[in-house]
């Protein structure tokens, strides 16, 4: 094709592009609005894209990000945010539809800090065109955008990732090559913690050596007094995973550590912790609150990552149960509990289905459950096993509302009952959705 046309939008899809026909083909755009019109470019792989807003919706607000057209990681930044509020309520209202179940959203917990929310920051290093680069990964690609200013970053971390880069190219240090697999600095992760103000450095590098790291870690210190340590993390493998398993700390404890709802977490290279602490932490509250659980109760916290939903319950609870598959995240739970000081939360490294068979063959008596599974949800056997335990209260939290809703119309039919629900917007700009729906069981 490689068509310039006028359309207008009539709807957008479940990921917020904007769709519209061309002689009743359908196209999807980023960047669109439902009612506007555009001038949109078609190229031959019929790929369309926005080149000019006509008649530009009430709802749309202007972008300040300068490379939201190539980076492809906020989607929603054109919508003003009630607008991205709405577009997340209906995400999930449509995906229990699907299921045949209609729940309105109790709470739309929007976030007050809509900009340089992220914690955590990742940036890839790359040579395209005889340029260096660094920045973030085009959307559907592995072309860099090369980063000037990034909005949900905070300045801290554009700051350091701006002096690292600096000193990369004054010190004529290779980048890795993707295709010839030669090289040396290959990504940067930064960690922040937003309430002890600590930072973390990782340089990850194929190989073990990293010229003049002595001098970069002496700068680093002077310039920014918040970094506590830099390590290296030495990843040879060709994937996409940014991590290796090896590490030097070059600085530091090789660790961090932050707050949430007053208890604290260390957080490591590699450990999981929420990107968004203020909006987790509402998170966490809006499941206390939903819960309501008895000083006496049992409750199991499932997928459990590193022990945080659990750790900030255990005032409120008799007994925790922590299932957790990953080995690394249980070690850094069981830290975390001792951090704070905990004795009521028993932590069990196991995938968490074949858990709750073994619970349930031994008749274990649970008042309550808090489900936090990864995108694909949890399984048939493990919400069966829910309702073997007689489970009164169970708390599903969810990155995907799609999985939730097929996993909660199973719970339903076994005679669960949902009560609240709640939408929080984790990752602002974004079209990622984050939910809580609270179920109790009300009988057959
Ligand atoms: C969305 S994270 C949960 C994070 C945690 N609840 C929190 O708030 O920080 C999902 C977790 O499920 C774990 N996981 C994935 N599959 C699992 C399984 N089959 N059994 C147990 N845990 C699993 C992952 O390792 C990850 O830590």
């Amino acid at each position: 094709m490689n068509l310039k046309k006028q359309i207008e939008c009539i709807a957008l899809d479940d990921q917020g592009l904007g769709i519209f026909k061309i002689k009743n083909k359908t196209f999807k755009a980023s960047n669109l609005l439902p009612k506007e019109e555009a001038i949109v470019l078609i190229d031959d792989k019929e790929k369309a894209k926005v080149i000019k807003i006509v008649t530009p919706s009430t709802k749309r607000t202007k972008v300040k990000c300068d490379i939201y057209d190539k980076c492809g990681s906020c989607h929603l930044l054109h919508m003003d945010y009630q607008e991205q509020l709405e577009f997340k309520k209906n995400y999930f209202i449509e995906a229990y539809k699907d299921y045949g179940i209609n729940v309105d959203v109790d709470f739309m917990i929007g976030a007050k800090k809509k900009q340089a929310y992220r914690n955590k920051m990742q940036v890839a290093y790359k040579f395209e065109k005889g340029i260096a680069k660094y920045g973030f990964f085009e959307e559907n690609s592995h072309n860099i955008v090369q980063l000037s200013k990034c909005l949900v970053q905070t300045d801290l971390q554009q700051k350091i990732a701006d002096k690292v880069f600096d000193f990369i190219i004054k010190n004529k240090i290779e980048i890795y090559n993707e295709d010839k697999k030669k090289g040396i600095v290959r990504y940067l992760l930064l960690k922040e913690g937003f309430d002890t103000k600590e930072v973390m450095v990782v340089i990850v590098t194929n190989g073990n050596i990293l010229p003049r790291s002595s001098i970069l870690i002496k700068e680093l210190k002077s310039d920014f007094p918040e970094i506590k340590t830099i390590v290296q993390n030495i990843n040879n493998r060709s994937t996409n995973i940014i991590l290796g398993e090896e590490e030097k700390i070059l600085f530091g404890d090789g660790y961090i550590y932050d707050y949430l709802l007053g208890k604290k977490f260390k957080i490591s290279s590699k450990s999981f912790f929420q990107i968004n602490p203020e909006q987790t932490q509402k998170m966490y509250n809006k499941i206390i609150e939903f819960a309501d659980f008895d000083t006496k109760d049992v409750v199991i916290d499932a997928y459990s990552g590193v022990g945080t939903i659990g750790i900030v319950l255990s005032d409120r609870v008799g007994h925790i149960l922590s299932v957790e598959s990953n080995k690394k995240a249980v070690e850094d739970a069981i830290v975390n509990s001792k951090l704070n000081d905990i004795h009521n939360i028993r932590f069990v490294c196991e995938d968490a289905t074949i858990y709750l068979d073994l619970l349930a063959k031994d008749k274990i008596k649970v008042n309550g459950i808090i489900i936090d599974p990864p995108r694909k949800g949890s399984t048939e056997s493990f919400l069966n096993n829910i309702i073997n335990l007689k489970i009164k209260k169970v708390v599903y939290v969810s990155c995907e509302p799609k999985t939730q809703a097929r996993d909660v119309s199973i719970l339903i039919s076994k005679g669960y009952r949902i009560v609240k629900t709640a939408v929080i917007d984790m990752f602002c700009g974004t079209n990622n959705v984050e939910s809580i729906c609270y179920l109790e069981y009300r009988g057959e």
